[in-house]
């Protein structure tokens, strides 16, 4: 499942992929330790790897929607179920994790499928991944045209000042089908030169940040340093970002975002100290049937992620855990919302209700 350097050095790797009867997943539990893949067999394998992360991220978690599909019908052909149960397990998977809206988006683009059979739902999945990849390209242009532009620096070879971004949790290409989405922002300003350094958030209690982001800036060769997640609104307040970029797991109507659990503090700083909180992410992050923020389901992880500190346990054994593993930044905090077609600044009105209503986006129902 690897394939050669990109253009910017960096093996291309992939999250997710199909592997002809199985769904193959890099095991991001175990990175930056170990690099390993595993193969998953059935739907219940899927789901447990869902829920466990090893495979994570909105745009990624689209594209195993759709190779969800495929599988549960490998094993629906190999155990002998019929229609009603292949279908049971495909909402299975579904449901397997709630706020992300990608998943169900990815199930519901390739389930009609089925009944013209295994080939026609592994290319339509694969389609997904295909112009997951697209997308993101275009988002790290449209995204790195918009933040050149709005903070008023020019070519950085006429001697503009290059930019210093503020990130959390992972939007890469671990959490994508190709390239990233906030992250493919920060690889779109690193290659036109006009990048001077990452504030990594660590983000807590998983470390997508410490242990993803901050591995595939190493191997991009980007700078970044990594801070804990309470040192964001110093760092910006303290003038040492220019822009905060994130990605998205749930865009509403309104233009509400939701995205792991730390994002809304550091929009919180960035309206105080008056820069751009951006949010790129793809047309299928947005979901028009939810119209605000409350509408959408946020998921709550098990007490021990927060207990716990690797193997050890950290809080007093009485001690109960609160884990939200996401939060919702309200429109009026997001400055710009990147997606493939272009840039709607929110906070001034523009809102994902006018560019996309009457045409396909989010179509699956909550969760
Ligand atoms: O719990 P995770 O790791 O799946 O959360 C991922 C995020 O919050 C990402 O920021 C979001 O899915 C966008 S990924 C391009």
């Amino acid at each position: 499942m690897t394939g050669g350097p990109d253009e910017h050095g960096a093996e291309d790797l992939r999250a997710v992929a199909w592997g002809g009867d199985h769904v193959r997943l890099l095991d991001q539990t175990v990175l930056p330790g170990r690099v390993r893949w595993l193969d998953i067999a059935d739907v219940d394998g899927l789901i447990d790897a869902v829920r466990r992360l090893v495979v994570r991220g909105a745009p990624a978690l689209g594209a195993v929607g759709g190779f969800g599909v495929a599988l549960a019908m490998v094993q629906a052909r190999a155990a002998g179920w019929d229609q009603a149960r292949l279908q049971r397990e495909i909402d299975r998977v579904r449901a397997a994790r709630p706020t992300a809206v990608n998943l169900a988006w990815g199930v519901d683009r390739v389930r009609p499928l089925v009944p013209r059979g295994l080939p026609a739902v592994v290319d339509e999945a694969l389609a997904i991944a295909r112009e997951d990849g697209v997308a993101n390209r275009a988002i790290g242009r449209n995204g790195a045209d918009w933040i050149l532009a709005r903070i008023g620096r020019g070519a950085p070879e006429r001697g503009a000042a290059p930019v210093r971004v503020l990130t959390h949790c992972n939007t890469g290409i671990l959490a994508t089908a190709e390239w990233g989405t906030g992250l493919g922002v920060i690889r779109e300003l690193h290659g036109r030169g006009a990048l001077a350094q990452v504030y990594v958030d660590e983000t807590r209690p998983l470390l997508q940040g410490s242990r993803l982001t901050a591995w595939e800036l190493t191997r991009l060769g980007i700078p970044h340093v990594v801070q804990v997640d309470s040192a964001a609104p110093s760092t910006i307040l303290r003038g040492m970002v220019d822009v905060a970029v994130i990605g998205a797991d749930r865009i509403t109507a309104a233009g509400d975002v939701a995205n792991k659990i730390g994002s809304l503090g550091v929009a919180l700083a960035c309206a105080e100290a008056g820069i751009p909180f951006v949010v790129a992410a793809p047309e299928s992050t947005v979901d028009l049937t939810a119209r605000t923020g409350a509408e959408i389901t946020i998921e709550l992880r098990d007490e021990e992620e927060v207990l716990r500190h690797g193997d050890a346990r950290v809080a007093p054994e009485a001690s109960r855990g609160y884990n939200p593993a996401f939060d919702v930044t309200p429109a009026k905090l997001v400055t710009a919302l990147v997606t493939e077609h272009g840039v709607l600044e929110v906070s001034a009105g523009q809102t994902p209700a006018d560019r996309f209503s009457g045409e396909r986006a989010g179509s699956a129902s909550r969760a």
